[in-house]
């Protein structure tokens, strides 16, 4: 269905962007579409036709060198040429953070649609959110991380220069970052950002929306800005076991939260911490045993409060939201940690 579809936007796409080719050959596609309109390939080239402002971490051309140092930042910590110190001898960015789209419509980040996605497309499932149109987000750390981290949150809302930093000296422990650093790392983002073919365009909403470029700009806008999260939500739970009446926890989403969220970081081989959990029936035994308790070991009262760096132990967990896990998929995964080993 849905790839029906992508395939038919694509070929919309190819139709309109050789509209003058056509035109020259006097055959007019189905949809007509004004001279001065051409359907911009970013979202960030299509909100500025709409009349938005220039976001403040704007940049006028794509370094593809600039990105790829960003880019080697993010997966290995440091350039790979050696030329920089790591970022933070704890984490690099993507323990937490993943590079591709997460959901099948952009328009809708919720837990059910991630895990559906990521199941799917096999992406790990992590507590913060993917970098991947991270660019075209209007404010950062969001709702409850001022509980979190407190002040040094506000500069981070309208910035995302200030909003990388933080991240890098708070969320990963580590240095701060220069700013060719951070700007190497704005290119990066610059090139994964939202394409509109990422958008779920009908072709009918399309053919609307290049009409409203060219009439109605305020309409262009509101309608572009509905296809996309304008920001990523974030409300954190309580250590509490949920109570849903009438919720029959699913294995296999369990599983895939225990196996590329709990894993991603906890797997002896490839995880980043001394405290290790796997698939055994070791692990799910005793995580099962210590449920109820009120500690670090308690899977609820770990995934929804992490633990805090602290000097001298700077490697925490970072909690999940429940924009992040829900607390269907808490079931979930509870059901998973005390059946998987049956099974
Ligand atoms: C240990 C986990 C962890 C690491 C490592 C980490 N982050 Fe984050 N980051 C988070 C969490 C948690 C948030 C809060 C909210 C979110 O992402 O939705 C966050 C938020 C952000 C945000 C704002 C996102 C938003 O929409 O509110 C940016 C930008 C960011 N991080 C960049 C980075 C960069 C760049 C690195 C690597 C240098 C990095 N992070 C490393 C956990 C981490
Ligand atoms: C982004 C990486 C990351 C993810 C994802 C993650 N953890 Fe952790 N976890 C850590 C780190 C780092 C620590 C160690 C914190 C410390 O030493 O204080 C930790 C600590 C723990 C502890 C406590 C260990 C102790 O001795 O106090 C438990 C239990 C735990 N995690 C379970 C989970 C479960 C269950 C999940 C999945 C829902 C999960 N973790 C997901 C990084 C992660």
């Amino acid at each position: 269905m849905s790839k029906i579809f992508l395939q038919f936007t694509l070929f919309f796409l190819i139709l309109v962007t050789g509209f003058s080719f056509i035109k020259e050959e006097g055959r007019i596609g189905s949809y007509q579409v004004s001279n001065n309109v051409r359907l911009p390939q970013t979202v960030e080239d299509a909100l500025l036709l709409s009349g938005s402002e220039y976001p403040n971490h704007y940049i006028e051309k794509l370094d593809l060198d600039s990105a790829r140092m960003g880019e080697e930042m993010i997966r290995y910590g440091a350039l790979l040429d050696g030329s920089n110190t790591r970022i933070s001898k704890y984490f690099v960015c993507t323990d937490c953070h993943n590079l591709v789209m997460e959901s099948e419509d952009p328009s809708d980040e919720s837990p059910d649609a991630v895990l559906k996605y990521g199941k799917l497309h096999d992406i790990p499932y992590l507590p913060a959110s993917t970098f991947y149109g991270m660019y075209n987000k209007s404010t950062w750390y969001n709702d409850d991380y001022l509980k979190k981290y407190g002040d040094l949150v506000y500069p981070a809302r309208d910035s995302l220069v200030n909003a990388i930093q933080l991240c890098a000296t708070q969320c990963s422990q580590g240095r701060p970052m220069e700013s060719w650093e951070i700007r190497s790392v704005l290119h990066y983002y610059k090139s994964i950002q939202l394409k509109i073919e990422d958008l779920n365009f009908t072709a009918i909403e399309l053919k609307q929306f290049l009409k409203h470029l060219d009439t109605d700009k305020h309409k262009a806008l509101a309608q572009l800005k509905g296809k996309y999260n304008q920001a990523n939500r974030a409300h954190f739970g309580t250590n509490k076991i949920p109570e849903i009446p009438g919720y029959t926890p699913n294995y296999e989403n369990g599983r895939y939260v225990y196996t590329k969220g709990c894993l991603h970081c906890h797997d002896a081989e490839k995880g980043i911490t001394n405290f290790t959990l796997s698939n055994s029936n070791l692990s799910l035994n005793y995580l099962h045993r210590k449920k109820d308790k009120y500690n670090n070991l308690a899977v609820p009262h770990i995934t929804r409060y992490g633990t805090y760096a602290m000097s001298g132990r700077k490697q925490y967990m970072p909690m999940y939201s429940f924009e992040k896990l829900s607390e269907e998929q808490m079931l979930d995964l509870l059901y998973y940690i005390k059946t998987g080993i049956k099974k």
